[in-house]
């Protein structure tokens, strides 16, 4: 007899279906899996057998087959652990196969029958919807996630037992009920902590409204991680659908405990990560910390220092605001919208043209050139502000006021609004992602401001790419005091940014 089970695969942050399939028939007692399976999938048939047998079920003497279907597609992980286990006592006769194709099912089974989390089952909760089925069955810690998606029945088993006994009727397990989003998350830190560096936090403030790459130069202590790492509290709150599609990237990472995500992403990978790491790939492909960063921050601290074939590949998500990753088994593709927030010392030892009296540039000049090198090229290209951050007096320290975040993110709110009607009908929501022709319709400049910016390409040598990061950058200043027309002072702060 032949018995089947819905679960799923993932592709990107997409659910797939897979169709188990399990024939047993008279034969030398054996288990087979195919439609290919990795490693863990093979291993899956000595999970399932101890869980059936612990559970107090005969594990039946035929022949059985496990067909996971759409055969080309490759299957990872231990998704199938729970379908697999089903399907067999389906198709023994110990379960009836009335309810199984209203349900996908996934779970890893323990030796005992006791329910793992799984990967990626808030992608097959959109499944479930797309393929108008009735809900879900999960292992409970996998709860949450499938909570985001609206409309379907999640229910949660805890073991292998009580997923026999739900689907034979025995027992009645209530659908989880919907979590509610916090509308406006909380941060443990706050803007107001940082004292000082006014011209480093107002370009936060830039960045964040119009989502421009920054790129920080200091010494070391002067505040630039704790700078960066306010940067998603001045943020707006994330929309249901942002908060989806991010919580989605984390499901396929396996990142379940974090699942819903409902603060910005603030994620700083270390400098000598590898390209799979940052950018994502790998044997089992899995979403790299451009994707984990969607929708939030990605602080790349000692910029100089990350290996050149990672700076090279970052382009191509600052370019298409997704990530690519072609593989022979197909082509995979994840959201990768983040900010990019570099950060790095002038030179090797991190005083070159910031002594405080105490510490002196010790560098030579070659060392100096050769590290400054390597901030030069296409991806200083997609980086709109360029801020410098020295240390902060002691004196500053005494009676000093900060603003807090939520007053910042309420003009950043207000800046995402006018750029949000601006976009509309257009493949872009913000001015940092203006290209050419976009930029010459909507910076018009008033008389002043169009010659400073003259003046400046004149004195300055503006580079065409250069000149469109000021346009682009003085539209979001100029967003910020809610004005139609850019004016004089919006260029001349832009020009601020410009080079450190
Ligand atoms: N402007 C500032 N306001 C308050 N604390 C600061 C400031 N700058 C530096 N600090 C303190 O110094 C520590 C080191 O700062 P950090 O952000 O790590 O510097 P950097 O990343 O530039 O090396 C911070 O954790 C904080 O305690
Ligand atoms: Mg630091």
């Amino acid at each position: 007899m032949v018995s089947k089970v819905i679960s799923y695969a993932t592709l990107g942050i997409d659910g797939v279906k897979v169709v188990v399939e399990v024939d047993s028939s008279r034969g030398l007692p054996s288990v087979a899996i195919v439609g290919l399976p990795d490693s863990a999938v093979k291993e899956s048939k000595e999970r399932v057998r101890a869980a059936v047998v612990n559970s107090g079920f005969p594990f039946p003497l035929r022949k059985i087959v496990v067909n996971l279907a759409p055969a080309d597609l490759r299957k990872e992980g231990t998704v199938y652990d729970l379908p697999i286990a089903l399907g067999i006592l389906a198709s023994s006769g110990i379960l009836s196969g009335e309810k199984l194709g209203n349900y996908i099912i996934a779970g890893e089974l323990g030796l005992g029958g006791e329910l793992h989390p799984v990967k990626g089952v808030l992608p097959a909760a959109v499944l479930v919807k797309e393929l108008s089925l009735k809900g879900l069955i999960i292992p409970e810690d996998n709860v949450e996630e499938a909570l985001l998606i609206e409309g379907i029945d999640v229910i949660p088993v805890k073991s292998l037992k009580e997923a026999v006994n739900f689907l034979n009727g025995e027992v009645e397990i209530e659908p989880a009920k919907g979590s509610s989003l916090p509308s406006n998350p909380s941060y443990s830190v706050d803007m107001a902590d940082v004292v000082g560096q006014f011209q480093a936090k107002r370009a936060l403030e830039i960045a964040a409204a119009g989502r421009h790459n920054v790129f920080m130069v200091g010494p070391p202590g002067s505040g630039k991680t704790m700078l960066a790492r306010r940067l998603p509290t001045i943020m707006p709150p994330m929309s249901l659908e942002e908060v989806i599609e991010t919580s989605r990237v984390y499901s396929v990472a396996g990142l379940t405990s974090e699942v819903p995500v409902v603060q910005r992403p603030f994620r700083a990978p270390h400098s000598t990560s590898s390209d799979a790491a940052i950018i994502g790939g790998g044997n089992a492909v899995k979403p790299g910390e451009v994707s984990l960063a969607h929708n939030g921050v990605l602080f790349m601290d000692e910029f100089p220092e990350f290996k050149r074939s990672v700076l090279e590949a970052l382009r191509q998500p600052l370019e298409d605001r997704v990530v690519t990753v072609s593989r022979a088994s197909g082509s995979y593709t994840f959201p990768a919208d983040f900010l990019l927030v570099a950060a790095s010392n002038p030179c090797p030892c991190g005083f070159y043209g910031f002594s405080d009296g105490k510490n002196y540039c010790r560098c030579s000049p070659v060392q100096i050139k050769r590290y400054q090198a390597k901030l030069s090229g296409p991806i200083m290209d997609r980086i709109d502000l360029k801020v410098s951050v020295p240390a902060v007096k002691p004196e500053e320290f005494k009676d000093s006021k900060s603003e807090p975040s939520e007053r910042i993110r309420e003009r950043v709110i207000k800046a995402y609004e006018i750029q949000k009607r601006r976009f509309k009908g257009l493949r872009i929501s913000f001015n940092g992602q203006m290209g050419r022709r976009v930029i010459k319709k909507f910076c018009k400049l008033d008389f002043e401001a169009e010659e400073l910016l003259n003046r400046a390409v004149s004195s300055l040598g503006l580079s065409a790419r250069a000149y469109d990061r000021v346009l682009k950058v003085a539209r979001t200043i100029a967003d910020l005091e809610s004005s139609d027309l850019i004016s004089f002072h919006h260029i001349a702060e832009a020009l601020s940014y410009r080079e450190v």
